[in-house]
């Protein structure tokens, strides 16, 4: 997107994030790595880029639809942006009253049409890519703990590329729970977008044994911080393209990163605990992230630590969220410790109950069939998920 207007950029923001196509937005000066399929440019009045960037913009992406913003949609406008490279024209005026609810219906069906189009060119394509982000209602709810499971059992069930990045500030722990020393972590990867390519990316990742690769948390206080989203946002679009499965400690939405991982999550899972203050802030949460655009078809609540004598009943927490429970975990504190001092995960070291939870819900998330279960570990599992 290209303009010097801050209201412009909101509003076309609010208008793309909400038209359902799920989106990753790039600024062109930190668009590095990135090819865009949609390109906004302002070309109103004056001080805006206008129609030289926009013939600028058309020669450097050949095949972007372009979306041109004019002061108004007169035939003389229309036909010096069409002949700049414009494919899709809206007006927003630089004076007066904005009608941003038009020009929002506008981008939409521009963005419906644009969107059909790609996913008939890449045909049913199966290999494509799928972020999950894990965010935390709040801290001690083990986001960490089914990132890491999630993510060692979609590269040990599926053999696909599968990487697994952790975008909290300082405190992450993601290589710490999967027993690793990561040499580097994802700010040399963010701060080194330029040079990024397979093989640069080999040297900064870590593997597990599982085959799951690991861009671990930064080990410096204030980063990743806010000026870092830009760049993180092209890092997991980037990652995207070489791995089957981005997973993302996504830690909480207070981070102040957490927009990147709404943004390019294709699936958000919220990690719940059945008490009070976590069905609180999940409520909470639920309802910032659809202000992000996060659009409620994308967010599954995952209900973790779940015991047989529940306080509050499962059907109550749904209703209370308006939202159902994707799955749950039971609590197992044994498991959980054991595989965290052995820094393995759960489900590789472990036939508890809640490995097979974690199969099952790797499974699910990777399109797998369901397991066959002859375990004791599937028979207690079964009368446990009874009370659901
Ligand atoms: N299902 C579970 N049963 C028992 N303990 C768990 C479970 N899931 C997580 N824990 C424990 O809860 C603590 C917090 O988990 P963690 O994954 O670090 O949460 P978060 O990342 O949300 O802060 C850890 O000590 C972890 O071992
Ligand atoms: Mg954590």
């Amino acid at each position: 997107m290209t303009t010097d207007d801050p209201q412009l950029r909101t509003a076309v923001v609010r208008a793309l994030r909400s038209s359902g196509v799920p989106l990753g937005l790039v600024e062109e000066r930190a668009s590095i790595t990135a090819v865009p399929d949609v390109v906004v440019v302002d070309i109103r009045g004056e001080r805006s880029p206008g129609l030289p960037a926009l013939e600028r913009l058309r020669a450097k992406w050949p095949a972007a639809s372009i979306f041109a913003v004019a002061d108004s949609l007169t035939p003389d406008v229309i036909l010096q942006a069409m002949r700049a490279g414009a494919n899709e024209f809206f007006a927003w005026p630089t004076a007066g009253e904005s009608s941003s609810a038009s020009m929002e219906d506008g981008l939409h069906g521009a963005l419906g049409r644009i969107a059909e189009r790609l996913a008939l060119a890449h045909g049913d394509d199966t290999s494509a890519s799928r972020t999950f982000a894990f965010f935390g209602a709040k801290g001690g709810t083990g986001t960490t703990t089914l990132a890491v499971n999630c993510g060692a059992e979609l590269a040990r069930l599926t053999k696909q590329p599968t990487i697994i990045i952790d975008l909290n500030p300082f405190l992450g722990e993601v290589a710490l729970f999967l027993g690793v020393r990561p040499r580097f972590t994802l700010l040399d990867a963010a701060d080194n977008l330029h040079r990024l390519d397979t093989e640069f990316l080999r040297e900064l990742v870590a593997t597990h044994s599982s085959g799951l690769d690991i861009l671990a948390g930064s080990d410096t206080v204030d980063r990743p911080n806010g000026q870092d989203t830009g760049a993180l946002e092209e890092l997991v679009q980037w990652l995207g393209r070489s791995y089957e499965f981005v997973v993302i400690d996504a830690g909480h939405l207070t981070n102040p990163c957490a927009e990147v991982a709404v943004n390019t999550a294709d699936s958000i899972f919220l990690v719940a605990n059945p008490d009070i203050p976590s069905i609180r802030n999940t409520q909470r949460v639920v309802d910032r992230m659809e202000q992000m655009g996060a659009g409620t078809d994308r967010i599954r609540i995952l209900l973790n630590r779940t015991s047989e004598q529940h306080v509050i009943a499962p059907k109550q927490i749904e209703d209370a969220l308006g939202h159902p429970i994707h799955h749950a975990f039971p609590s197992d504190y044994d498991t959980v410790s054991a595989a965290l001092n052995a820094g393995v995960p759960v489900a590789l070291g472990s036939r508890s109950v809640l490995a097979t939870q974690f199969v099952q819900f790797t499974r699910e998330l990777a399109g797998l069939p369901a397991a066959v279960e002859d375990s004791e570990a599937g028979r207690r599992r079964g009368a446990f998920l009874g009370m659901f």
